[in-house]
């Protein structure tokens, strides 16, 4: 039996702290090209607006996926086998956990690898009492570094590691690669990954979903910006930056900046950021797929797909994955 004390009194807590967040702004807004790492997003109020993203009429990636797992479940959970250990990578709110967990035969334990310690503890709130018989091992920890996964009491058949909403579209080039080796590594010899994967579509459909009329996603970048002028001391003008979300078909790819509307200076940590108008800080990708596409970054990661399942309108995959033979 698993309360949400005992999974509290379980959390292990590796959140960055301020040191690595100016760090990172620092190198990143040092750059030619400026740019900060889009997992800063997620601090208690960007976890909140991204929550009210994934409702919003032109965001269909997390309702599809949310429609495609409720088909699709059954046979998940067979091919998965029972006791596993769920490992979710960035669990987020861990609505689609919840369903996860209920369809598998008698899941053993669950770790939520989460950076937002609010959003980690509110997921942890609404499972733990819904499924007493999981052992919740919360990790706050950036899961794009090697994180220890907690052994559970009793022994699990394998672990499953979970990573939806195509939040690996997040990661371009070599950091995709280098999550997808870390994943596998998480995954251990018998283990299996399940993946989201948002897939190539109309571009205007794919634009729409990163500017959505209400202007929640243009909060959402923003926010990071409030962010660091309230953790690390920078004095950014929140109406001197607007979010702009283009889809690049030549990438495949969301590109999200925040563009400086006039000329201007930041300060931050004692040194000075001078930017022209029009300047733009690139804030995050959103990789699309197509087959061939995710197949290639996968074999580089020595992966290989087991099941795979799409919805078609709009479309967006689901893959069930295991360690290729190397
Ligand atoms: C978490 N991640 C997969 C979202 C995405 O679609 O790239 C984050 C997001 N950014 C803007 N809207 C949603």
């Amino acid at each position: 039996m698993s309360t949400v004390q005992d999974a509290l009194q379980a959390l292990t807590d590796l959140t960055p702290g301020r040191q690595q967040l100016l760090a990172d702004a620092v190198a990143g807004l040092s750059r030619a090209q400026r740019q900060l790492p889009s997992k800063y997003f997620y601090d208690a109020h960007g976890s909140r607006l991204f929550e009210r993203i994934t409702h919003t009429p032109e965001y269909y990636p997390t309702r599809t996926e949310l429609a495609l797992l409720d088909l699709v479940l059954p046979d998940i959970a067979r091919r998965v086998g029972p006791h596993a250990h769920v490992v979710e990578l960035g669990s987020g709110s861990g609505r689609k956990t919840a369903r996860l967990l209920d369809a598998l035969h008698q899941p053993v334990a669950y770790t939520p690898i989460e950076i937002s310690r609010a959003a980690l503890l509110s997921s942890i709130e609404l499972l733990a009492p819904a499924l007493p018989h999981v052992e919740m091992l919360p990790v706050c920890a950036d899961f794009t570094r090697p994180v220890q996964v907690p052994l559970p009491t009793r022994p699990a058949a394998r672990r499953l590691v979970f990573f939806p909403g195509s939040t690996l579209g997040n990661f371009a080039g070599d950091d995709a690669i280098a999550l997808l080796r870390a994943m596998r590594q998480t995954m251990g010899a018998d283990g299996l990954a399940l993946i989201g994967i948002d897939l190539h579509k109309d571009p205007a459909l794919i634009e729409a979903a990163y500017n959505d009329a209400d202007g929640i996603t243009a909060a959402f970048t923003l926010n990071l910006l409030t962010r660091l002028n309230r953790e690390v001391g920078s004095d950014f003008d929140l109406q001197g930056f607007r979010h702009r979300a283009r889809y690049s078909t030549a990438r495949l790819r969301i590109e999200t900046d925040l563009v400086s509307q006039y000329e201007q200076d930041v300060h931050l940590d004692g040194r000075t950021f001078h930017f022209q108008t029009g300047e733009p800080i690139r804030v995050e990708y959103s990789h699309k797929y197509t087959d061939a596409s995710f197949d290639h970054l996968l074999q580089q990661a020595g992966l290989e797909v087991v099941a795979h399942w799409n919805a078609s309108d709009p479309a967006y995959g689901l893959r069930l994955l295991r360690a290729s033979a190397q």
